[in-house]
Formats: C-alpha cells, structure tokens, sequence
C-alpha cells in the first residue's frame, strides 16, 4: 500500500509541472484528492490492513495530501500570476508616459505659456543684473503678512481669501511678495533681484480669476534709489516683451508695503473698439509697484535712513493673456493638451 501511495506522489507530481491552465489543476486535484480519486480508492482498502499498518499509512497519506494541496494552490497562483503579467504587457498602460516622452520629446506638447513667459521675463532680468530667487508656497504669517506691513485687520488675511492650514499659523502665499522678506533676510544691499512663482488665493473662479496663478516679484535695495529707476527697468521689461517701446503711466495704487505705490498702465489696443474710438485709446493695468515702505525694509533688518528701494509684483497670467489673446485664464490650469498643444510653435 505504501508503495501505491508513493507511486500516486510521484505520479501526481509529474503531471502537475504539464499543466498550463488553472482548469487542468483542478482536474488533477479531483482526480487525486477527489471523493472517487486515485488516494480515496487506496485509503478505502485501509479497512482491511492490520492497525499497525494503518498506523503507519495514516500519517504517510496525510503528508502527501497535505503535499498535493499545497501544490496545487502553488501551482494555480503561479498561473494566475502568469496570466496577468501577459495581460499586462499585452495592454500597457504607461503611467510615467514614458515611451511617449521617449516617442515625442519633453515638450512634445509645447511649454506650457505661463512658464515660458516666466522663462523669458527671468532672462530679461538676468541680463539686467539681477538675482532669480525662489520661495515656499506654504508660508507663515510672518513673511506673507506681517513683515509687508499688512496689519492684522487687512482684509487679505480673511479666512475667505486666503488658505490656511489647520494650525492658523500657516497658509498658502497669497503673493510672492513673500520672496522680497526672504530675499532681505539672505542678502545685504545693495541687491536686485526677481522671485516668480505660483500663489493661492480663495477665489470664486471666472474668466479672469483662479485659485491658483503666477506672479514675479521684482526688488530692488540700493542707495538712493528713485521712482526713475523703476520706470526704466519697466520699461525695458516691457521692451523686450512686446519687442517694441511701450508707453507706459503711473496712477496711484495703494498696498501696504510700498509708499508711495503705483499702479503702472501700458498704452493698449482696445480689443472692443466704439465707432470713432482710437485704437490706442485704451491704457491697461499690468503691474503694481512702489517704493518699497520703511517698515518693510525694518523687518528685513535694512536700516531704512541708509537704504532705499523699489518693488513690483508682475501678474504673469495676465502677460500670457495679453500676449496670446486668450479669453479666460481658467484655460491656463485645464491640463488640456489640446490648448498647450497650441503653443508648441512658440
Ligand atoms: N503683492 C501684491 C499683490 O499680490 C502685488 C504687488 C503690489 C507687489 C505692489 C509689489 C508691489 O511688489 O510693489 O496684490
């Protein structure tokens, strides 16, 4: 009987390495294992062995049932596990796009415009001279708030418009103004230097507002710095920019960090000309600046009797729009190849 048992093992193992379907294993094992299977029918004739004989069957049948089942469940996730993998390389999904990038290039969609822009403003300012700085997106109060001179009661710092995080302590930079405070803290005048980046607010959205858009903050600390200074350094933005020379204005505008603070107009085709209109009627809104404000330059550890400066924040979502002629910002976050596609001759 013991020889029986041993040649159905080996049997049943010989048999199982052959089977590629998880169907056939099954079969196999009810063969086997079944209530009619080969062991079944050799432990039936136990009823006439000697009780020392079925003594030394029972454990040895056990061990090689308890061998069978444990191949077969071996056997059958290995098949599983091979389906699978043809499965998957039958149906790739690539989700690094690796191969397209591989296929296409890095921009095989085009730069997206924001960035190129961002790009191109960068250079024009290092070809001035000044230093490209980076910042957090997640601030404290002290560098987004405080040290700008933005008092506790400013509306900026409503919960409604502004991301906090669950502490209170700390939000999401709702200008990169917050780059002119690590910029004094990490250098000493005289300096100038740019800081783009994305910033937050907690806008309801609409064609010209997101949650999300791009600013670039510009400094500059010196002696005897002058509104003339700002102005020409704008205007050589704007130069370079629109590749021609731009009539620029300054209005009055009031932001906390900067006395006195500007709002900088350029002169701008009216896209909805009026019968009689001239199409150079029109002046648009492109970027704050002013003098950068005493305490600013206090809490930057600047003695403001020695040193002096300016500061503007260009809104670089709107250069795009301005530039590209698109209608509703909402478009520059869509992650829609089809309009970064667009931009690809750019
Ligand atoms: N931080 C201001 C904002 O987001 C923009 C700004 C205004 C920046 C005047 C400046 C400035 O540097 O001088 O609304």
């Amino acid at each position: 009987m013991l020889e029986k048992l041993d040649a159905l093992h080996t049997d049943f193992k010989a048999q199982i390495v052959n089977c590629t379907k998880q169907a056939d294993v099954l079969n196999l094992k009810s063969q086997v294992l079944g209530k009619k299977g080969a062991l079944s029918e050799i432990l039936k004739s136990l009823k006439d062995a000697t009780p020392e004989q079925r003594k030394e069957i029972g454990p040895v049948s056990n061990n090689i049932k308890q061998d069978i089942e444990k191949s077969v469940q071996a056997k059958l996730t290995e098949i599983e596990i091979g389906e699978v993998n043809a499965k998957l390389a039958e149906n790739k999904i690539d989700f690094s796009l690796r191969e397209s990038l591989i296929e296409n290039g890095l921009t095989a969609s085009g730069m997206h415009p924001v960035h190129k822009i961002q790009r191109e403003v960068e250079d024009i300012f290092l070809s001035m001279g000044f230093d490209v700085l980076d910042g957090p997106h997640i601030e404290d109060d002290f560098h987004n708030f405080e040290a700008l001179n933005i008092p506790e009661t400013h509306p900026a710092r409503d919960m409604q418009d502004t991301f906090w995080f669950r502490d209170m302590k700390h939000l999401l930079r709702t200008h990169t103004s917050t780059i002119q405070v690590r910029g004094m803290e990490s250098r000493k005048p005289p300096f100038k230097f740019v800081g783009p980046g994305k910033v937050f607010r907690c806008e309801r959205t609409d064609t010209t507002h997101e949650m999300c858009f791009h600013q670039l903050e510009g400094m500059m600390v010196g002696k005897d710095i002058t509104v003339g200074n700002l102005i020409y350094f704008m205007k050589t933005l704007l130069k370079e920019i629109f590749k021609k020379d731009m009539e620029v204005r300054l209005r009055p505008g009031f932001f906390p960090f900067v006395e006195p603070g500007f709002e900088l107009d350029i002169r701008w085709k009216k896209p909805d000309l009026k019968k009689g209109e001239s199409e150079h009627s029109g002046w648009l809104e492109l970027l704050p600046c002013g003098m950068v404000h005493p305490n600013v330059l206090r809490a930057g550890g600047i003695d403001p009797d020695e040193y002096n400066g300016f500061a503007f924040g260009l809104g670089l979502d709107r250069l795009v729009m301005v530039r590209y002629a698109i209608e509703d910002i909402r478009h520059l976050h869509s992650g829609d190849l089809r309009f970064n596609k667009q931009f690809k001759s750019f």
